[in-house]
């Protein structure tokens, strides 16, 4: 399958940040830190990000670019076999998952949308802040409505085909996302007891990192750079051939870094200034925001701005990930039934249509969705497991275990079973690339990545400790 190549090297750049940069950087960063003190989970956020997350950023870039394939193609192109089909497999299984989640969190963006419209924000103090999401949450169709709009909306986009023009007025509308996070950073910080939260964010308590705090940060560290996840495999293979992976991945990961610590500057001032606890969990955003919008002039116009290019960022993430499993579905399918044929020595095979992909793909996003969704309502019980709901499961298996686990299995692919020389290759593309960063390139994948995702792992699992 030959794949369309990106018109601009800048194009990739913008469209795999486009997809880095999400909720992951503003709705859950911040709330992760906030659960594991501070500033001792951004110092091994950062360290993640530079011994992790950019040696696998490129691992993923390159795969795609030698492979010319998205996910499901890619390792049997590059490996010459079928052994690794079930890789694809379980990072669609896992992506699913993700995605389904991400679109309940883009219906509550959606939500508080609408809320900042028609003037719900508007004078709320710190108790009746945590009560509106605690009674949206807890209602149940209102949540599951909204997570329901956010998944049609995003298929309707992919549907019509107007991806691409979404994706480019992201474009534009991000850096507004930026500015809009600038202008909340000089606000928050004239609150009184704003330094202590600059102080959390920023000092690091170095005997608050805990086993868990390693994993968390790994977990989130994959889920903001969109890592084990086939999303950058299939923008490798849309790359020009002579594009540098090494400094496309630098500008990605740094930008990425960048909006997720503006989030958090944005936004620990104000939990300190108005005594909320850090701890809050996924709803620290949605309840600390509105307060600072309440306290600025022009607070409402602000809100709908932020709320409204959230919801953007978020859908355009959500049509990715839905674009994602239409693409392994759609693969798949033609592989099986090419395979099937062969078998039985039949003519020429019936395959599934791209809309019948997209409605595989978003048939599976939507029970997801509803099913974290409901498990938030108040008496819906049966829906959690040990007092934990399924959103939160879901949210955690992911980020704990599915996507350290793919990461593992895919550098090990990469380290070991695909040839030094199609790495080499790869490199001697990059001019200037001095030749001991292939070496460190090769020892982290094969060596340091592999060893320490064990370590981390079955030290999370309670089987080892650090
Ligand atoms: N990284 C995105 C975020 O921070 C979420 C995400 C994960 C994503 N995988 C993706 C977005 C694939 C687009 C494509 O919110």
């Amino acid at each position: 399958m030959k794949s369309d190549q990106f018109s601009s090297r800048l194009g990739v750049v913008l469209a795999a940040a486009g997809g880095a940069v999400g909720l992951g950087n503003i709705w859950k960063f911040p709330y992760m830190l906030g659960q594991n003190g501070g500033g001792a989970f951004l110092l091994v956020y950062v360290l993640c990000v530079v011994l992790f997350g950019m040696p696998l950023m490129m691992m993923e870039f390159m795969i795609g670019k030698r492979s010319g394939k998205s996910v499901f193609g890619a390792f049997s192109a590059l490996s010459g076999s079928h052994r690794w089909d079930w890789l694809p497999c379980l990072t669609f299984l896992s992506t699913v998952i993700i995605t389904g989640f991400y679109c309940v969190v883009t219906g509550w963006c959606l939500e508080y949308l609408y809320f900042s419209v028609v003037g719900e924000l508007q004078g709320l103090t710190v108790e009746t802040v945590g009560q509106l999401f605690g009674s949206f949450i807890q209602t149940g169709w209102q949540p599951l409505v909204c997570s329901g709009i956010a998944v049609v909306l995003s298929v309707s986009i992919l549907w019509a085909g107007v991806g691409p023009g979404i994706e480019r007025l992201s474009k534009i509308l991000m850096p507004m996302l930026l500015i809009l996070l600038l202008i909340l950073i000089v606000r928050v910080t004239m609150l009184e007891g704003a330094f202590r939260g600059v102080a959390f964010l920023f000092a690091s308590d170095l005997s608050k990192i805990t086993s868990q705090t390693i994993l968390d940060a790994l977990g989130q560290c994959f889920y903001s750079l969109s890592i084990a996840m086939g999303a950058l495999i299939t923008y490798g293979a849309y790359m020009p051939k002579n594009q540098n992976v090494a400094s496309t991945t630098m500008q990605i990961v740094v930008l990425d870094t960048l909006v997720a610590l503006l989030a958090g500057c944005a936004i620990f001032p104000a939990v300190f200034a108005f005594g909320f606890s850090p701890t809050e969990g996924p709803k620290l955003v949605f309840s600390v925001l509105p307060l600072v919008f309440g306290q600025m002039a022009g607070g409402q116009v602000m809100a709908i701005i932020f709320f409204a290019l959230l919801s953007i960022a978020a859908i355009t993430s959500a049509v990715s990930l839905i674009e994602m499993q239409t693409a392994f579905v759609l693969d798949a399918s033609v592989a099986w039934r090419a395979r099937r044929a062969k078998r039985n020595s039949e003519a020429s095979p019936r395959t599934l249509t791209r809309q019948g992909a997209i409605v595989v793909a978003s048939l599976a996003t939507l029970s997801v969705s509803v099913v974290c969704a409901c498990s938030m309502v108040d008496n819906i019980d049966w829906l959690r497991i040990g007092g934990i709901t399924l959103f939160d499961w879901a949210d955690r298996i992911t980020s704990n275990y599915t996507l350290p686990l793919i990461a593992l299995f895919m550098v090990i692919f990469f380290g070991w079973f695909v040839s030094k020389e199609t790495i080499e290759a790869e490199m001697r593309l990059y001019h200037g690339l001095k030749p001991w960063f292939t070496t460190l390139f090769r020892f982290l994948l094969r060596w340091f990545i592999p060893v320490i995702i064990v370590l981390i792992f079955l030290n999370g699992i309670g089987l080892f400790s650090l």
